[in-house]
């Protein structure tokens, strides 16, 4: 089959891997893709809201199979269009698509199901009062969260309770997150250890992936600011196998049948973003695709045909019950340019590619990078993903690996956090 794999990052460079290793797969484009899928498949370059140019483009190569990896697409039907154009796509409908794109919507859905998550309330503009009452109920820290998509940046937790209200206001107001902010979900302050869990879904059925533990924070020991995630390994020792069966019994299993029933089944990763709090698994957050970087360690464990997979997926068809995982476990540490998430420099050469080795059990996922003459020099915050591979049972070993390798590669600002899985291993 064709497949041609929406987005550049390092999730899209990590699913062309694993795709090409599928023995029906015949080509994989990549839209636009980056110079590290420019090796594993052909790059073609368009702009992801370009809806009517990228199905020009499937018709062409007589795409069988379309894999949207970024959020923003999908909450813009992107998905439906290749559908309609007869193409199957691993990707939720825009209807569907709003679990991520709407707070509001995914909380309310979680409600309707008894789908476990943090006590909350959601306001429109026109209800900042009675906004502005619940947070005197609630007891502090409080997590104020935009509605809409925010790059990851739209939730806020504070202890404050007039900064609760200042940010309250701004949101509503449009003068934080502009639209994304108009709807406003206030909830309680969860406290736990995190976990993603994800569910290739066919609308029907699903069939999850190892559990992985995403590093959101820039800094060492998760502090300072959030990012699109700095680091990930899986499995995540934390998840034990009876928990994701309560998981799968609790959290997907009604959130496919509600989303089924409601008229908008769900083909594509469902995304569910738990936290291990004292009262038990809760969502924090769905998102309608797969994580990043989570995407570039759960795939590496897979020992089992993932075109296929994604194919019965998308074809409301899923034959498996289970997918079949090697023995073992993947650390992926990113090198991120200097400043990010705030402000940094792009361009900076990046030597060293040359000396990692597949071979070795090390994989290095292209994010923010470009071709420029013979050398690849950055261009985004997040550049390269180190992915070690190694024993299920030596995780410790496994992030030892990514860390040998990560000092092979060289550019100038480069930074990246130094205890990515210190949480499963003790320290680092
Ligand atoms: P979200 O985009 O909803 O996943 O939120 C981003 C991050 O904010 C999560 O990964 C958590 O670290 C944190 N967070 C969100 N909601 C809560 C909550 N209710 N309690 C504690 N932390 C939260
Ligand atoms: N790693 C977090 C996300 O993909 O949203």
């Amino acid at each position: 089959m064709n497949i041609a794999i929406i987005g550049s990052g390092g999730r899209e460079h990590a699913l062309a891997w694993k795709l090409q290793q599928s023995p029906s797969v015949k080509k994989i484009l990549c839209l636009p893709g980056n110079p590290g899928t420019e090796k594993l498949a052909e790059n073609i370059a368009v702009t992801i809201d370009n809806h009517e140019a990228i199905i020009d483009i499937f018709k062409q190569y007589a795409i069988d199979l379309a894999v949207i990896g970024p959020e923003m697409p999908l909450v813009d039907g992107l998905a439906g269009r290749i559908r309609d154009a007869g193409i199957r796509c691993f990707g939720p409908g825009k209807d569907a698509a709003r679990i991520e794109g709407s707070k509001a919507f995914s909380k309310d859905f979680m409600k309707r199901h008894n789908i476990p998550t943090a006590e909350f309330r959601t306001f429109t503009k026109q209800e900042e009062y009675d906004a502005i009452r619940y947070l005197d109920e609630l007891v502090m820290p409080v997590v104020i969260k935009a509605s809409g998509l925010a790059a990851g940046k739209g939730v806020l937790i504070t202890e404050d309770r007039e900064e609760a209200r200042d940010i309250v206001r701004a949101m509503l107001r449009g003068e934080a997150f502009q639209e994304a902010g108009s709807t406003i979900v206030i909830e309680e302050f969860l406290v736990g250890e995190e976990v993603s869990v994800f569910a290739l879904c066919d609308g029907e059925r699903f069939v999850i992936l190892s559990p992985a533990q995403d590093h959101k924070k820039i800094l060492d020991g998760d502090k300072g600011k959030n990012t699109g995630g700095m680091g990930a390994y899986a499995p995540a020792p934390i998840a034990t196998d009876e928990m994701l069966e309560h998981v799968k019994e609790k959290i997907i299993t009604p959130t496919v049948n509600g989303m089924r029933e409601e008229g908008y089944p769900f083909i594509g990763c469902l995304y569910a973003g738990l936290i291990i709090a004292e009262s038990g698994v809760k969502v924090l957050e769905y998102n309608c695709r797969l994580g990043d970087p989570e995407t570039q360690v759960v795939l590496p464990l897979i020992n089992d045909d993932l075109a296929e997979i994604l194919y019965e997926c998308a074809g409301g068809e899923l034959s498996r019950s289970k997918i079949v995982m090697h023995d073992a476990s993947a650390v992926c540490v990113v090198m991120a340019s200097g400043g990010y998430p705030d402000k940094y420099k792009t361009g900076m050469k990046i030597s060293g590619l040359q000396n990692i080795k597949e071979k070795d059990g090390v994989l290095v996922f292209h994010a923010g990078t470009k071709r420029d003459g013979e050398s690849i020099v950055t261009a985004g915050g997040r550049v390269l993903g180190i992915t070690a591979i190694g024993y299920k049972a030596d995780l410790a070993g496994t992030i030892q690996a990514a860390y040998r390798a990560i000092e092979k590669i060289t550019f100038d600002g480069a930074y990246y956090r130094s205890d990515i899985g210190y949480r499963a291993v003790g320290d680092k």
